[in-house]
């Protein structure tokens, strides 16, 4: 058995642990220009200017935040990016009236969803475990609970993206998602989470900084 030739996913691992070995032998930090970035001075915004956000920024957004790690490989976020007047006069109705302008303004608007049927993809997503569908497909509460964890978890992935690339962000989770998931998502098994406006922010339209909680009010070692 010994001599016998490596099988692909033994090749695929081998090479997985050599990758992932040279990364933390480069002990890499993220710079602190990269924290102020993504993190520390990066702001929510309201107010956008009119400069287009293109196709291939979209898809570099995806192509970096698909990275992110999801529960046994889930990956359950859908996005419908919505751009056009035609899908904003579709999309203006759902959301509250205060959030309505800073969705018109912005170049686009992410609704990020999730699909109820991830659960199909895991067969070629998680193929460690072969039966991994089965726990999801006569379960819908497993289902809702993994998609909707999954889905928030990769919203944010997304955002984070969007800052990496350079674009600024405005989350937004004031809106009927029942009534955006009837217009958008009528007869599908994708729900609604929440909406990112993106594009170049009017940073006239920001306010003050809020206090974030700090360290002993939030975590605990045991
Ligand atoms: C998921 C989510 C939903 C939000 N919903 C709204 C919203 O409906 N309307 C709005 O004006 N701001 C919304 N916000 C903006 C938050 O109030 C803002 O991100 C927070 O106060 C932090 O602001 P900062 O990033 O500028 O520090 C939302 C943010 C997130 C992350």
């Amino acid at each position: 058995m010994k001599d016998m030739p490596p099988t692909d996913t033994e090749t695929l691992d081998r090479e997985a642990r050599a990758a992932a070995q040279a990364l933390q032998d480069e002990r890499l930090i993220a710079d602190p220009d990269t924290l102020r970035l993504l993190f520390t001075e990066a702001r929510t915004h309201y107010g956008w200017h009119g400069r287009e956000v293109t196709d291939e920024t979209l898809r570099r957004i995806h192509e970096i935040a698909k990275m992110g790690p999801t529960s046994m490989n889930q990956q359950p976020m859908r996005v419908l990016f919505i751009r056009s007047d035609e899908a904003k006069d579709r999309l203006e109705p759902c959301l509250f009236k205060a959030n309505k302008p800073k969705m018109r303004a912005a170049p686009v608007t992410a609704i990020v969803a999730y699909d109820l049927n991830f659960w199909e993809e895991l067969p070629r997503l998680f193929p460690p475990n072969k039966d991994a569908s089965d726990i999801f497909r006569n379960n819908a509460t497993a289902a809702q609970i993994n998609a909707f964890r999954n889905g928030t978890l990769q919203g944010a992935y997304l955002m984070l993206a969007a800052r990496a690339v350079g674009l600024d962000i405005g989350a937004m989770s004031g809106f009927d998602n029942a009534k955006l998931d009837e217009e958008f998502f009528h007869g599908t098994s994708l729900k609604s989470n929440f909406l990112i406006n993106l594009g170049y922010a009017d940073t006239a339209k920001i306010f003050r900084r809020l206090p974030r909680l700090d360290y002993d009010t939030v975590c605990q070692t045991l």
